[in-house]
């Protein structure tokens, strides 16, 4: 039987205080709230909606992965670029400071079984939902390679922390790592290893554009963390559907994703 989604863990409002704030390189933070009820109901590949301004500046919430759950401490991580006015808001939180998060949200990613092989594949800030899956999964005695990809060595994500549970592996495009080139080579050398049960992934659309070719060419079952823009995040605007490959409608990235089998969705542009 499948597990990995939790059924049952509705999205509710968390008014989640802030605990620590750190600055990462390359503009990346990584933030931690206290969420006890949140901590409890997500499971990985889910996201929730961070209240990003004052009331009506940002409006919309944004939608972050769930990076790290501490469920006896009641604490909820995320880790996120600041590009825009939201995110760059959310930087500035400091111990103290309440931001209201919606979640959990969305269908995250599906495992079965223990003892299984999984290749884990985060390129930049795909990294972010990775982290949690791979606790899962080592907790389940899964024997993990983790796959880190960046521009440079500042865009390799807390690579400490993925450490903890599988082997990790990195690459970057300037060679600032003793690998150079891109995620897909790291991949490429790993897949020749065989034996892989499944792949997950995130990162770049072209990235995962490429995933699925392999999947589908390789017939390793491949999951991936697929990103749109957002505005209810509760499936109800339609605002962040991306076409089905079954058929010919829609896809919710918030309600049937943001996880979805390889196979299931057209990635356009
Ligand atoms: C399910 C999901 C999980 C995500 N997880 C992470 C994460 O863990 N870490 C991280 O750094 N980023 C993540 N993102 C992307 C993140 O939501 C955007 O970078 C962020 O919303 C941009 O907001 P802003 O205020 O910085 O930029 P602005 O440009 O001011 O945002 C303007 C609008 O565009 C939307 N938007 C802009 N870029 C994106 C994008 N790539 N995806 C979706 N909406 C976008 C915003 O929600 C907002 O409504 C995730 C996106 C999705 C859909
Ligand atoms: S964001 Fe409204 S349906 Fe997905």
């Amino acid at each position: 039987m499948e597990t990995g989604r939790k059924t049952g863990a509705h999205p509710s409002e968390h008014a989640a205080g802030v605990l620590e704030q750190i600055a990462l390189a390359s503009d990346c933070f990584l933030l931690t709230v206290a969420a006890p009820n949140l901590a409890r109901a997500v499971s990985p590949g889910q996201f929730a909606l961070l209240g990003c301004g004052t009331v009506f500046d940002p409006f919309l919430r944004r939608p972050l992965s769930i990076h790290q759950v501490d469920v006896e401490r009641g604490e909820v991580s995320f880790l996120y670029r600041a590009k825009g006015a939201g995110t760059q808001w959310l930087s500035q939180r400091r111990r103290g400071d309440v931001i209201p998060v919606l979640g959990p949200l969305g269908r995250g990613f599906r495992h079965s079984g223990s003892g299984k092989k999984g290749l884990l594949v985060g390129a930049g800030l795909g990294a972010a939902p990775l982290l949690f899956l791979a606790q899962e999964l080592a907790g389940r005695k899964w024997s993990l390679v983790i796959l880190l990809g960046g521009r440079t060595k500042a865009g390799i994500l807390r690579p400490d922390a993925f450490e903890r549970f599988g082997t990790l592996k990195t690459i970057t495009e300037d060679g600032s790592t003793p690998k150079k080139g891109t995620i897909i080579d790291l991949l490429q050398e790993e897949l020749k290893k065989g034996g892989w049960d499944t792949i997950y992934a995130c990162g770049p659309r072209a990235v995962l554009k490429v995933i699925q070719g392999i999947s589908c060419r390789t017939g390793i079952p491949a999951q991936i963390s697929v990103e749109e823009r957002m505005a209810c995040g509760l499936g109800a605007c339609l605002g962040c559907v991306c076409r089905s490959a079954h058929s010919s409608g829609y896809l919710r990235v918030c309600k049937e994703g943001p996880v979805f089998d390889a196979g299931e969705v057209l990635l356009d542009g």
